[in-house]
């Protein structure tokens, strides 16, 4: 690959030491660093010439204001998992202003407005939201969120409040109406792209996400007096279900299954825990399994409840269907990577993306670069300097076409 004159490298380390040091990065829905992060990305969009804000929602939007019609949108996020690493999200967004940059410098004039967006929590880390700002893009109703709690305790809409935002204003963050298609390059977040030697992937579909999450409720009792055979041990109930959620999914074709994050309570190593709750994120790709999962989840926690005589709330907190990505866009892709002379491959995400949320109301396309070891939402998440080239060649390729007057 030829060498290019590019900023993103320089980017990616700029915006990493804003919830980061080192590898690892900290940024989450209305927190200071996530609103710097998006402050920094408003100031790099304005030093370009493109009128840019934080929408109501909390996503960056910038438009680089050229010819007519609907416009071709292309974007990911900037917010991360707990302890995450610099590349799932930021990559895209960064990959979207280098191709700006680079279709300015060239002198281009896009035929159709281009717009960039960084979307608001598209990890849902602090309120198990998940895609809350292309939610609020595309127009969702997330009236429902205003009282979500997070570990921290702090309602949504107060989260919003304490940094000058106003939950009632997020549906005026509604702009898919004047967006014509959406394009978003990411991390594989797989170890298939590395082991086939390939710099660049077009995306089928997405796989369909559901999440959940559970009390059980026993009884806090004295560690060493309480007969093993009369307790009722909240964290002996979510153990199994952990257990029985991965023992099905690992029996089952093509579905996932996995328990992130686990909160016992009153927490002494002499006391019984009475409580638990717990995070499980539930996961296939074909249409049919994926509406399974909503009751294998439920006869789970109920039997594990039945074992260990406690009680059982079950909250879904995000369901994401899955879904294709838009032919044509995927027939682009793969023809700019020919023309790039860049080996390529086909592959579904087993990862959710704001895309999925996009993909309901426009044609959308994805492409992957790959990750180092397959590893990602860690900080070992790793894209070398070149497979990141290769990535932004593509996306500048892909944004010049479909902004030619021809498209
Ligand atoms: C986002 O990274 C997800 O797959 O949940
Ligand atoms: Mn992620
Ligand atoms: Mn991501």
């Amino acid at each position: 690959m030829p060498t290019v004159n590019s900023k993103l490298d320089e980017w990616i380390d700029a915006l990493a030491l804003i919830g980061g040091s080192g590898n690892q990065v900290n940024r989450f829905a209305w927190t200071p660093e996530l609103l710097i992060a998006s402050e920094w990305l408003v100031n790099r969009l304005r030093e370009l010439g493109l009128p840019a804000e934080i929408d109501a929602a909390g996503n960056v939007v910038g438009r680089w204001l050229s010819g007519e019609g609907p416009a071709v949108l292309v974007g990911s996020h900037l917010d991360t998992v707990p302890d995450g690493g610099r590349f799932d999200g930021a990559l895209g967004v960064l990959s979207a202003l280098e191709a700006i940059r680079r279709l300015q410098a060239e002198r281009f004039r896009p035929s159709r407005p281009l717009w960039i967006a960084a979307f608001n929590d598209e990890e849902g880390t602090r309120f198990n939201t998940t895609m809350f700002g292309s939610g609020a893009f595309v127009g969702d109703d997330l009236s429902g969120l205003r009282d979500r709690v997070g570990a921290d305790g702090v309602p949504l809409g107060a989260a919003m409040q304490e940094r000058g935002f106003d939950f009632d204003s997020v549906p005026t963050a509604r702009a898919i109406d004047s967006v014509g298609c959406y394009i978003e390059l990411h991390i594989e977040q797989g170890p298939r792209m590395e082991a086939q030697g390939l710099n660049t992937a077009v995306v089928t579909g997405i796989v369909g996400v559901r999440g959940y999450r559970v009390v059980l409720r026993g009884q806090t009792n004295h560690a060493g007096t309480t007969p093993m055979e009369v307790r009722r041990d909240a964290l002996a109930g979510a153990s199994r279900v952990v257990l029985a959620l991965r023992d099905s999914a690992l029996h089952a074709q093509d579905i996932t299954a996995n328990v992130g994050r686990i909160d016992i309570s009153p927490g002494g190593t002499n006391v019984v825990p009475g409580e638990a709750v717990f995070l499980v994120d539930v996961r296939a790709a074909d249409p049919q399994r994926f509406a399974s999962l909503d009751s294998l989840v439920r006869e789970i926690v109920a039997a594990a409840a039945t074992a260990e005589r406690l009680t059982a709330e079950i909250d879904p907190t995000h369901t994401h269907p899955p879904i294709m990505m838009d032919t044509q866009l995927q027939q682009l892709l793969a023809k700019e990577m020919t023309a790039a002379e860049l080996e390529w491959t086909s592959m579904p995400s087993g990862a959710g993306h704001d895309a999925q949320v996009l993909a309901r109301h426009v044609p959308t396309g994805m492409l992957f670069v790959p990750s180092k070891n397959g590893i990602s939402h860690a900080p070992e998440e790793f894209t070398s300097s070149e497979q990141r080239e290769a990535g932004v060649a593509i996306l500048t390729r892909v944004l010049r076409n479909l902004c030619s007057e021809a498209a």
